[in-house]
């Protein structure tokens, strides 16, 4: 993403698009919708190898858009830069009349977002609470943290952050209130136990889980996935693949139950004569994909980012 952030595992992307799109030089076909555009940094590299008819690319984040256009202004391939979340992909791939032959979701905040202290994604500089990934968009983490009650916060802390300290800490944040990423680290690291304290070490900080947790639940983070998988399989082509790139395990644990359930042959009740044709799976799990990739050592080695991230693909055959 132009300046501060690294794609991850864009080889492995491009590889697993590979089936599904003509190569430069080739007459050019397909589309290919990038779900999270951020600065263009897949586009390109999708772009570099790949010739299809057009791109189609959705971000709720404008400004990463807009860094987006003006990097990509010189590409032969037309975009259209969609400033919608990913779960209006399914009505705009079908009001624009075309299926996907590729599509790519790399979920969660780009380093831009998070290097940019007044976004308010992160505890390493001391800014307003804001974390909205759409900023035009009226709530704020600090407003949510003024609403919020006791059970809703510690859910929140359990659900998304898996924070053992949630109760602890969910009543150190509702008696502070914090407005800014600060009060909010500091609120955090006083109330955890020495416990999760010693548990985490001096390498995470202590409000790392919190802070995940508030921005997931106020972007609604996985509520939109749901829908991605839903949607997102329906507006394939034959032969389309879709790809998705996590960075935890409650994003994973959804991508790969949707895959498999998606990718199983049709129950059949014992006694039927269902014909083999009619008992296959609309949906396969491509290989060497099928398990899930991971970034190799080049690449983690001068991207910490990489680290965490897998990547799972589908395929429509049917
Ligand atoms: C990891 S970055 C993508 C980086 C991009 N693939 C690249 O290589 O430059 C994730 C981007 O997805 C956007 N995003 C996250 N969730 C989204 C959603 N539900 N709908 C649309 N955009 C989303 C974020 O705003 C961010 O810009």
């Amino acid at each position: 993403m132009g300046e501060g952030h690294i794609s991850v595992l864009a080889r492995e992307v491009c590889d697993a698009l590979e089936a599904s799109l003509p190569r430069v030089g080739e007459t050019p076909h397909g589309v290919y919708v990038d779900a999270t555009c951020g600065a263009g940094g897949h586009i390109a590299a999708v772009l570099e190898r790949f010739s299809p008819a057009r791109v189609i690319a959705f971000d709720r984040d404008e400004t990463a858009l807009e860094r987006a256009r003006t990097r990509l202004c010189d590409a032969a391939t037309p975009i259209l830069f969609v400033h919608a979340p990913f779960s209006a992909l399914g009505p705009t791939l079908e009001a624009e009349g075309v299926q996907a032959d590729g599509i790519l979701a790399d979920l969660g905040v780009s380093s831009m977002q998070l290097d940019q202290g007044a976004r308010g994604f992160s505890f390493r500089a001391d800014a307003p609470l804001d974390m909205r990934m759409d900023q035009s968009r009226s709530k704020t983490a600090a407003n949510l943290l003024e609403e919020l009650d006791l059970p809703s916060l510690i859910r929140i802390l359990r659900e998304y952050g898996e924070e053992p300290d949630a109760p602890r800490i969910a009543r150190a944040i509702l008696d502070a209130r914090p407005k800014t990423t600060g009060a909010l680290a500091q609120t955090v690291a006083d109330a955890m136990s020495h416990k999760q304290r010693r548990k985490l070490g001096l390498r995470i900080h202590p409000a790392t889980r919190t802070f995940q947790a508030i921005r997931i639940h106020l972007n609604d983070e996985l509520g939109e996935l749901d829908t991605l998988l839903t949607d997102g399989p329906a507006s394939l082509s034959v032969g389309g693949r879709l790809a998705i790139i996590t960075f935890h395990s409650l994003e994973d644990r959804r991508v790969k139950q949707r895959f498999r359930k998606l990718s199983r042959p049709a129950d059949t009740l014992p006694g039927l004569p269902i014909p083999e044709s009619e008992r296959q799976a609309p949906y396969s799990l491509p290989k060497p994909f099928a398990k899930g990739v991971t970034a190799a050592p080049d690449e983690t080695d001068h991207n910490p980012r990489a680290r965490s991230a897998r990547l799972r693909v589908l395929e429509r055959v049917a």
